[in-house]
């Protein structure tokens, strides 16, 4: 388990970004969190780092959003207006699993019963002006994900803003 404190948007979208050079096809990740806790922020850090240039809207009425990045397929679901989880397979879901894509999905819980496992859940929370970001491994894939992750700073400079437990 990682946990990063984030000062600032800007911060968001770094993690987001560094999260961005661990990833690989069929990557699914867990984005939680209130309203306003950034998960909108990180993926469009993680978006733009991988080299995607236009816009990163929120999908909050299309639910989702398709983006093709040099070979890679990814999705950015936002499923807190899901009433009944079944829509998602109407939407494509079963589709982007075999093709590999990666998916980032807000409000998983709105999901439950129809949503493949996560790799890593990204768990966001207010903190006074700022937030907090707990990073959890659920597979192989994701704990290689997060080891990769802190595995830099570890042999480079202390990153005052990490902690693991
Ligand atoms: N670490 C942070 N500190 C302060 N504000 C942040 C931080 N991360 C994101 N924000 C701001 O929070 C607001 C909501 O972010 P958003 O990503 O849309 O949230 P969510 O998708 O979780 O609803 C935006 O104005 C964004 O700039
Ligand atoms: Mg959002």
């Amino acid at each position: 388990m990682l946990n990063y404190v984030l000062d600032s948007a800007e911060a968001t979208e770094a993690l987001g970004a560094r999260l961005a050079a661990r990833l690989r096809p069929g990557v699914i990740l867990y984005l939680s969190g209130d309203l306003g806790a950034g998960k909108t922020t990180l993926v469009r850090g993680l978006l733009h780092a991988l080299g995607h240039h236009g816009t990163v809207k929120s999908p909050t009425y299309t639910l989702v959003e398709p983006y093709q990045i040099g070979d890679w397929r990814l999705f950015h679901w936002d499923l807190y207006r899901v009433t009944d989880p079944e829509e998602l397979d109407f939407l494509g879901l079963r589709d982007q699993l075999d093709e590999q894509a990666i998916l980032l999905i807000e409000w998983p819980e709105q999901g439950q019963g129809e949503l493949p496992a996560a790799d890593v859940e990204i768990a966001l929370s207010y903190v006074g002006e700022g937030r907090a970001c707990q990073l959890i491994a659920l597979s192989s894939v994701g704990h290689t994900m997060l080891a990769d992750l802190l595995a830099p700073v570890i042999a480079h400079q202390p990153d005052h803003s990490a902690s693991v437990t």
